[in-house]
């Protein structure tokens, strides 16, 4: 049975509290710890770098929270800044293929580096970049917004292209046994997570669907709910019948 994941976006959250902020969410139930690392350059809007992601780190360890760090690179150039984060003390570091200039080789920088690769395509990034680099993917983050901002609606073709990347990672599991996770970004929320499940993602970014609500716990909570009932509607339907 899939393991879901819900990896809340640091994004939404209040940067004048970020150590408090990241610890409540860790204990409200979240998964992995999404960090969200703007340029200005690659998308149009600055956040921070590894120095936060550092002391990040270091508070959750002093708080005895283990939880990963899911960094997200909206940048360009990717390779120097990917190292620094694995330095940080990431776990997962993901990059878009436009702002690599070798792809392969970023991939293969990221897990020297003892971390997890993903690579994370916009809305309208086709999946044939995948064709040769399956071997080096430890995750595919899927936007289902255009990078750069939360609290952005979902866009519905999203849906249409997890379908695509799902059979695609089941195709490759099937051969060679290796998971591959797939991850969705943008425009998570209670009410569509259900439906982002049945269309093949089983890790799940939200910012404004968490830190915007005023119980963390709660609002976790009601997306796990969800994901419950969307892994379970053969029960479902026998319960009501
Ligand atoms: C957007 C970021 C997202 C963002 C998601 O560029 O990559 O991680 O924080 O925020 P919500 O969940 O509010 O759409
Ligand atoms: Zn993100």
């Amino acid at each position: 049975m899939t393991r879901y994941r819900i990896a809340a976006s640091i994004l939404s959250a209040d940067f004048a509290r970020l150590g408090e902020e990241v610890c409540q969410v860790a204990d409200a139930g979240a998964d992995w710890i999404h960090f969200d690392v703007m340029d200005n350059h690659y998308v149009p809007n600055l956040t921070v770098g590894p120095i936060v992601c550092a002391a990040l780190r270091q508070h959750l360890e002093r708080e005895h929270l283990d939880i990963p760090l899911d960094i997200h690179l909206m940048v360009r150039p990717v390779d120097q800044i990917a190292i620094e984060f694995a330095k940080a003390g990431a776990h997962i570091i993901s990059f878009h293929p436009e702002a690599s200039d070798h792809i392969d080789r970023t991939l293969a920088l990221i897990r020297a580096h003892g971390c997890e690769a993903g690579l994370a395509f916009n809305p309208a990034t086709p999946l044939h970049i995948l064709n040769h680099v399956m071997e080096r993917l430890d995750l595919i983050l899927m936007m289902s917004v255009n990078p750069g901002f939360g609290g952005q609606a979902f866009i519905p073709e999203a849906l249409n292209k997890l379908r695509a990347a799902r059979a695609r990672i089941d195709a490759y599991t099937q051969h060679t046994g290796r998971e591959i996770r797939l991850e969705v970004d943008g425009g998570v929320n209670a009410d569509n997570i259900a439906a982002i499940a049945m269309a093949g993602a089983d890790t799940f970014v939200a910012g404004s669907a968490i830190f915007k609500q005023p119980d963390y716990r709660a609002a976790i909570q009601a997306m796990r709910c969800a994901l419950t009932a969307a892994a379970t509607p053969f029960k479902s339907v026998q319960a009501g019948s």
